[in-house]
């Protein structure tokens, strides 16, 4: 599929948002915790993390419409070689068509131009396709998490050097 992949400012957040559930939604039943989109973020919290800096949103386009996104930054547990990306998230009717990947490349460029050491990201246990794509695409298990309240490892953190 032919698509745009680049950064954009806040205004996007809306409907990035709306994807992210949308690409989401079927893991609702399937993993514990929920994933953080129905936790943790709403619009408001995405774009005022945005407005700090904190997080950068990269989004796959065809023509005008929203078919892929990415949330990305630096990497809190370790700021000076790391960056992060999370809520990779695919128009569910798209997937397998290469967008996901193409948006982690245009993040690990991202990463690469700022002089990141490494790309990493979390994924949770449960679900082994997804680890088998990040494998795929030259990721690493360097370690786990767990989510607060939470007796067993959640999900692994994933690296992959740039
Ligand atoms: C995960 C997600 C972003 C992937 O996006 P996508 O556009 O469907 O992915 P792509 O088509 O770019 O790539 C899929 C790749 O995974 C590979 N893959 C799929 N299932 C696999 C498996 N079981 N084992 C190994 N590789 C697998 C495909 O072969 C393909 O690899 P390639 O790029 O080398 O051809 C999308 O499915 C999605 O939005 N899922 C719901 C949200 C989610 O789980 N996000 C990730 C959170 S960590």
């Amino acid at each position: 599929m032919n698509v745009s992949i680049y950064e954009t400012d806040k205004s996007n957040i809306g409907r990035a948002y709306d994807l992210m559930k949308m690409a989401f939604a079927q893991q609702r039943n399937i993993i514990d915790p929920e994933p953080g989109i129905f936790r943790n973020d709403t619009i408001r919290s995405l774009s005022s993390e945005i407005d700090r800096g904190e997080k950068r949103l990269v989004v796959a386009l065809h023509r005008t419409r929203l078919m892929g996104c990415v949330l990305c930054g630096v990497n809190q547990e370790n700021p000076t070689e790391d960056f992060y990306f999370g809520r990779l998230a695919v128009r569910p009717r798209y997937f397998g068509n290469g967008i996901g990947r193409q948006l982690v490349e245009e993040v690990e460029r991202l990463a690469k131009e700022e002089k990141f050491l490494r790309s990493t990201c979390a994924v949770r246990i449960a679900l082994r396709q997804n680890i088998a794509m990040f494998e795929k695409w030259g990721y690493e298990i360097v370690g786990e998490g767990t989510h607060t309240g939470y007796a067993e490892p959640t999900y692994y953190k994933m690296a992959k050097s740039l």
